[in-house]
């Protein structure tokens, strides 16, 4: 091969080279349609200035940079013809796209209120050194009742409408089976809440569900006092609703306490001064509590001369209603998207 010849091969091949490297970083069909012009183009083109130089050539070696000539021709245009149709395929799809057209909306997931007031109440008792437990929602009568100082055939078994799965097991009316649970599981000291699913055969209304949650509360150790109760939920409810919260202690009975009461809050809806929610009350019943009656201590096989404790028990899904002005009960079970979603941003 001459000199000339092997100059003009070296030089397609360079061609060929860049040629490749700018069609495939070109975007876009204009862009694509230049690279055709400045490296295929007829008259002006890079390549027919070299095929320009082949008549100075002897036959042979025309021969010869000629097909090169072509191959590497052939090769351009399947490249361009191939990133072109990509192009105009992305155009045509850019233009058939209707800017015009609504957003779809994002849905957000929220916590349920009822949640929400849980998690609120996990971390009050947390900070106070309370871990977690959990129980069955299937229980024995013996842990939802007799262990817990209910007589047999008492009418507070009633009271509680007990829906039975069969001879001796409940559907858990409460949640204080879970204190009996963990006193047999757990040497003292014991701080622990439990929540859970409970069951009652009440009506489904503005304030009662047969369906419910309720969160336990427990803690048995030497030397503990009601006076403890007392500060302890005092504390929890400013925590919960606000330091300058009213709340009230009323004696009440539960078989497993001993004294009992019931915590109320300031309703929260109208301030104290009255309303549906509160039965023109002005105060909001939050939960049931009392040290732990001495019999549970032994049933479960304590010495309850050396141990006291108490217990309470509450409603989360009462204390939602208060927090975030819930009127009826029902709209918490109903899962409507529109109350729901308005629970988005709180945490
Ligand atoms: N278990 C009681 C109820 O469901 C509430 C309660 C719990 C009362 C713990 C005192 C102590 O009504």
């Amino acid at each position: 091969m001459s000199g000339a010849s092997a100059d003009l091969v070296a030089a397609l091949a360079a061609l060929e080279q860049e040629a490749e490297q700018a069609i495939r970083s070109a975007l876009g069909r204009d862009a694509l349609q230049r690279l055709r012009t400045e490296y295929l183009g007829r008259k002006a083109g890079r390549l027919t200035a070299i095929l320009k130089e082949l008549p100075s050539l002897l036959p042979d070696a025309r021969r010869e940079v000629g097909a090169r000539a072509n191959a590497v021709k052939t090769a351009l245009e399947a490249l361009l013809g191939e990133d072109e149709a990509a192009a105009a395929a992305a155009d045509r799809a850019a233009r058939s796209a209707d800017l015009t057209m609504p957003a779809r909306p994002v849905w957000r997931g929220a916590k349920h209120p009822v949640t929400l007031v849980i998690d609120r109440i996990n971390r009050i008792f947390g900070e106070l050194g309370f871990t977690r437990s959990i129980g069955p929602e299937a229980e024995t009568d013996w842990h939802n009742f007799y262990a817990l100082n209910f007589p047999k055939d008492h009418p507070a078994l009633d009271a509680h409408d007990t829906l039975y799965l069969g001879d001796g097991v409940v559907l858990r009316t409460h949640t204080s089976p879970l204190q009996v649970r963990v006193l047999q599981g757990y040497p003292p000291p014991i701080r622990v809440l439990a929540t859970g699913m409970c069951y009652r055969k009440d009506p489904f209304d503005a304030s009662h569900a047969p369906a419910f949650l309720q969160v336990e509360g427990l803690a048995v150790d030497e030397g503990i006092t009601f006076v403890d109760l007392k500060a302890t939920l005092t504390r929890f409810a400013r925590e919960l609703f606000g330091t300058a919260t009213k709340v009230r202690f009323r004696p009440s009975f539960f078989p497993f306490t001993e004294p009992s009461a019931e915590m109320d809050v300031e309703c929260q809806i109208c301030r104290g001064k009255g309303c549906s929610t509160c039965k023109h009350t002005g105060w909001a019943e939050m939960l049931g509590c009392g040290m732990v009656d001495p019999a549970v201590l032994e049933n479960v096989g304590l010495d309850a001369e050396r141990y006291t404790g108490w217990a309470f028990g509450m409603g989360p899904g009462r204390m939602a209603q208060q927090i975030y002005g819930i009127p009826d009960l029902r709209m918490q079970y109903e899962n409507d998207v529109r109350f729901l979603s308005q629970f988005t941003d709180m945490a």
